[in-house]
């Protein structure tokens, strides 16, 4: 995620063999089960939800919590986990503005507690090359957004992340880092669409801060960075939302992001990408493999314009 060329990209010094991978797994396991028996407050304070079985193979908890791309703590994969242990996420409130009928601020207990959470087990494929399987806890964004009822002039729908250098670090630098607050957007089309969630939790467990608690984006068919985190606030608008990436190395960062195996990042290829965890490389889906379910809302569009 690193625009200039004068930062190294950093490829991952995590290729974990596959032997490693499995005891690390059962090490896990046997954790969880500890934690579950000493009642640790990390564990099942999501209450009730819908849970669901899937074909893919799920990354280890232990990874998708260690290995976090989170600039507002730092630059690197192996710091926000311990970075953000202090990380208060509450109380904590969303507002919902902008071209709605109805702005609101929701505190985020109330709104967990109103809306039907449902696991999903998505595909996430940062735009650096690696992927993981991910057990999100959470809602369609849809679901929220009708709630602030969306008019005419409800176009794009933009995201925003706490802004707060007390608690985030990298937000007191000037440079050397991405402008802050960091901000996403999504076409409304996109955002209206039933793969498209808020997560609150993961694995069953209320999210935790590295992975961008209390709630954040998943958009399972596009790069990995528009799936902003720890957001405070949603703005509906008619005019294009921004984007930090995009706007930091427009030539690099697409608005759109879609994953693409056919569209490179100019300094490396997206045609393969690592899963965490494992040893080989895999071919890159089209959509990051929901095509069947999103390629209809891009049709006649050029990709390699819009990507
Ligand atoms: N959101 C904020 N606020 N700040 C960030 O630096 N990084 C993005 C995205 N959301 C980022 C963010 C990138 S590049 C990726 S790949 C994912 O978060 C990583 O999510 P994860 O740490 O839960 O795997």
């Amino acid at each position: 995620m690193l625009i200039r060329q004068d930062y190294a990209y950093l490829p991952s010094s995590e290729i974990t063999s596959e032997s490693v991978y499995q005891e690390r797994r059962a090490l896990m396991k046997l954790a969880a089960s500890a934690a579950v028996l000493a009642g640790s407050p990390l564990l099942a304070a999501l209450g009730p939800y819908q849970k669901k079985s899937s074909s893919l193979e799920l990354t280890p908890y232990e990874q998708i919590t260690t290995y976090n791309n989170f600039y507002e703590f730092s630059t690197d994969k192996e710091s926000p986990a311990r970075l953000a242990k202090k990380f208060k996420t509450r109380p904590w409130t969303l507002t919902v503005g902008g071209e709605v009928q109805k702005p609101q601020t929701l505190d985020i207990d109330t709104l967990i507690k109103q809306i039907p959470l449902e696991e999903r087990i998505y595909r996430f494929r940062c735009v650096e090359g690696w992927s993981m399987v991910v057990p999100w806890v959470g809602f369609s964004l849809a679901s929220l957004l009708k709630l602030s009822g969306l008019t005419s002039k409800s176009k794009y729908v933009e995201f925003e992340t706490l802004f707060d250098p007390a608690q985030f670090p990298q937000q007191n630098r000037t440079f050397g880092t991405i402008p802050f607050p960091y901000r996403e957007g999504l076409r409304i089309d996109e955002a209206m669409h039933p793969l498209t969630i808020l997560a609150v939790g993961l694995y069953g467990n209320e999210l935790l801060p590295q992975n961008g608690a209390p709630i954040r984006l998943v958009v399972p068919w596009k790069y990995g960075f528009k799936s902003i985190k720890s957001i405070v606030k949603i703005t509906l608008k008619e005019t294009q939302a921004r984007s930090t990436w995009h706007e930091a190395g427009p030539r690099e960062y697409g608005f759109y992001a879609n994953v693409n195996p056919a569209v490179d990042h100019p300094r490396w290829s997206q045609a393969r990408e690592r899963v965490l965890g494992k040893f080989f490389k895999q071919d890159t889906l089209a959509f990051n493999g929901y095509a069947k379910e999103v390629a209809h809302l891009y049709k006649g569009m050029n990709l390699l314009t819009f990507f």
